[in-house]
């Protein structure tokens, strides 16, 4: 309990719900934030607003990009375990803007890895992803499957942070833990994910595009059932894990995004205007993990069903498009 802990990208979507979880089981928790502008701002500010709500939580804006405030900030502050959640997420991006993912999810790595060599971090958890299995047609992905061949610069940027975290673990005494998160969903989600854009202009009657005419499937993974795995992973003994390990975050099933589409449409009580089109560049057409590992290692069951998470957050977005 009386482990101190860092979380950066404490204003993003899984960084604000990691931080409330875990203020809230007791734990004193630092945020770190740039406040990238890659979306809605007011989201963010509102995240790190009700953050500041709880006693326990302090909070820094920086960008972790810049060494020397980096440095001054670890002089002045100690921490057993970093939860690494900054970073530049979002697939489509990457093939137009590839400077900023090097940038804040390759360069600002390495930063966070000469600190957890110099500082002695105890153990050090990081945001991985599902598309680090690239286009694969072998379902479940088991942590052990082949990661060869991302198809597209975001997820080679994910899959680099683990080779640089394995090679890290074999200099210093640091745990490193690497989650592999697919699809991650819930209230106050990111506005350039499906769930959220598609709500958004079902509730608004405006047209929805469906790319691959909706023959996508995903393993939709809702966020407190990644909060509840992460605070098993804040619980452990750091002598129980090892140097370099790689959990796969999810559901475990794979939905048809029509179901999905018709689980929003049920929640909102409005029909979607769809609009089917081509497969964009560096989609996958299936993600679907095998999560046996991660929930064996926690003693955890998955809680929320797909219906239930959509019903929860369509909830939310309600108030939210309400305001
Ligand atoms: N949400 C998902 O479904 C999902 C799936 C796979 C992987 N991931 C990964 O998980 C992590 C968290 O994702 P999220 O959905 O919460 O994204 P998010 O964009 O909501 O949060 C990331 C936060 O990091 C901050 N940030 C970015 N660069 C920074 C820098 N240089 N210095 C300081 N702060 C910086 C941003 O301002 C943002 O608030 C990301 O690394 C993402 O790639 C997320």
């Amino acid at each position: 309990m009386n482990k101190k802990i860092l979380i950066t990208g404490s204003a993003g979507f899984i960084g604000f719900h990691t931080c409330d979880l875990l203020l809230r089981k007791g734990y004193i928790v630092f945020g770190i934030d740039n406040y990238s502008k890659y979306y809605d701002l007011a989201l963010k500010k509102k995240r790190t607003k009700l953050l500041k709500k709880q006693k326990k939580f302090k909070f820094c804006k920086f960008d972790l990009f810049n060494k020397k405030k980096l440095n001054l900030f670890f002089k002045k502050n100690k921490f057993d375990i970093i939860i690494h959640l900054a970073g530049q997420p979002g697939v489509r991006l990457s093939f137009l803007d590839r400077t900023t993912y090097f940038r804040n999810n390759l360069e600002v790595f390495f930063n966070m890895m000469e600190i957890c060599l110099k500082k002695k971090i105890k153990h050090f958890i990081y945001a991985s992803s599902s598309s680090v299995y690239g286009d694969t047609k072998k379902f479940p992905n088991k942590e052990k499957d082949n990661t060869d061949n991302q198809v597209s610069f975001y997820a080679a940027t994910k899959k680099c942070n683990e080779i640089i975290a394995s090679s890290y673990s074999k200099m210093c005494e640091t745990k490193f833990t690497a989650l592999r998160f697919f699809t991650v969903y819930g209230p106050l989600g990111r506005p350039d994910m499906a769930l959220f854009k598609f709500a958004k202009n079902i509730h608004l009657k405006k047209k929805i595009n469906l790319f691959n005419k909706g023959n996508h499937s995903r393993d939709f993974t809702y966020i407190e059932d990644v909060t509840n795995l992460l605070h098993g992973l804040v619980k452990k003994n750091y002598n129980s894990l090892n140097n370099h390990d790689i959990f796969n975050l999810c559901h475990g099933k794979s939905v048809n995004l029509k179901t999905y589409i018709s689980l929003i449409e049920k929640n909102l009580g409005v029909k979607a205007n769809k609009n089917y089109i081509s497969k964009q560049k560096g989609d996958v057409l299936k993600t679907y993990g095998n999560n046996k590992k991660i929930l064996r290692l926690l003693n955890y069951k998955i809680r929320y069903r797909v219906e239930e998470g959509v019903r929860i957050f369509i909830e939310w977005f309600k108030k939210y498009a309400d305001v």
